[in-house]
């Protein structure tokens, strides 16, 4: 299974951002966006779930066409989306945001109860309203209630900036075990340490353009190609 993007090309407006993107994300693999700030990275997550509209170019998933369809049927093809920033609705509890995400699948309570495994702290906060949550366990909730899709697919656009050290690595945690069940992660992150953690393979992008992919695995923290793409 894969998720295989060619040419893509859109931007806002008058404005063009993404550039003819070329981009492949794998099953079972954490393949990871970097770049310096306002090349696009957000852009094209965007443009993945439909929400920015592809003027050229194609998105496949195992080989069917996503790009033209409307954003609100692109989680039913398997595509989850974690944007930047947390998009939770403050005034419902912790389980009502739950229960918005398992929508697709009729709220199943076995994915319910298999997402609360992968964030206990969750369980203990069934009831609380989503904006008393901290940070970390909001972002928590927005990956989790993503995951009530029970996608193929997950788009996480730099799910742990500005988080504690100790919440990013229980957010950590929980993208390893997904990549163990197979889901196809998408993980835009910008430190160079989390990357060299978590991906399998990293692709750099450039002025709307994936410029460079390559596999993590040989990489080290001085590589030229982070001073290049990321300027670290
Ligand atoms: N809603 C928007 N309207 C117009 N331009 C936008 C909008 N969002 C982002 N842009 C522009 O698109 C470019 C890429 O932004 P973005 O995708 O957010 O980059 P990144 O996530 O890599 O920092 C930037 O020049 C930014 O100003
Ligand atoms: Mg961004």
């Amino acid at each position: 299974m894969a998720l295989e993007v060619r040419g893509l090309t859109a931007g806002y407006g008058p404005v063009t951002v993404l550039r003819g993107v070329d981009f492949r994300a794998e099953a079972g693999q954490i393949t990871c966006l970097m770049g310096r700030n306002g090349v696009g990275k957000s852009s094209f997550l965007k443009a993945l779930m439909g929400l920015l509209p592809a003027t050229a170019g194609t998105i496949a998933l195992d080989g069917t066409p996503l790009h033209g369809l409307p954003a609100h049927e692109i989680p039913r093809h398997g595509l989850a989306y974690v944007p930047q920033g947390r998009r939770l609705f403050g005034p419902l509890t912790v389980a009502e945001n739950l229960a918005v995400g398992g929508l697709v699948h009729g709220n199943d309570t076995a994915t319910l109860a298999q997402v609360l495994t992968l964030f206990p702290r969750l369980r203990e906060r069934l009831d609380q309203t989503a904006g008393t949550l901290s940070g970390g366990e909001q972002q928590m909730l927005a990956i989790a209630r993503a995951l009530c899709l029970r996608p193929r697919v997950l788009l996480l656009d730099e799910p742990t900036e500005g988080l504690q050290p100790s919440m990013i690595a229980l957010i950590q945690e929980a993208i390893l075990s997904l990549k163990a069940g197979g889901v196809a992660v998408v993980l835009v992150e910008q430190r160079v340490d989390a990357v060299l953690k978590l991906a399998d393979r990293v692709a750099f992008m450039v002025a709307g353009q994936v410029a460079e992919t390559m596999p993590v695995k040989g990489l080290t923290v001085d590589a030229e190609v982070f001073r290049t793409y990321v300027g670290v």
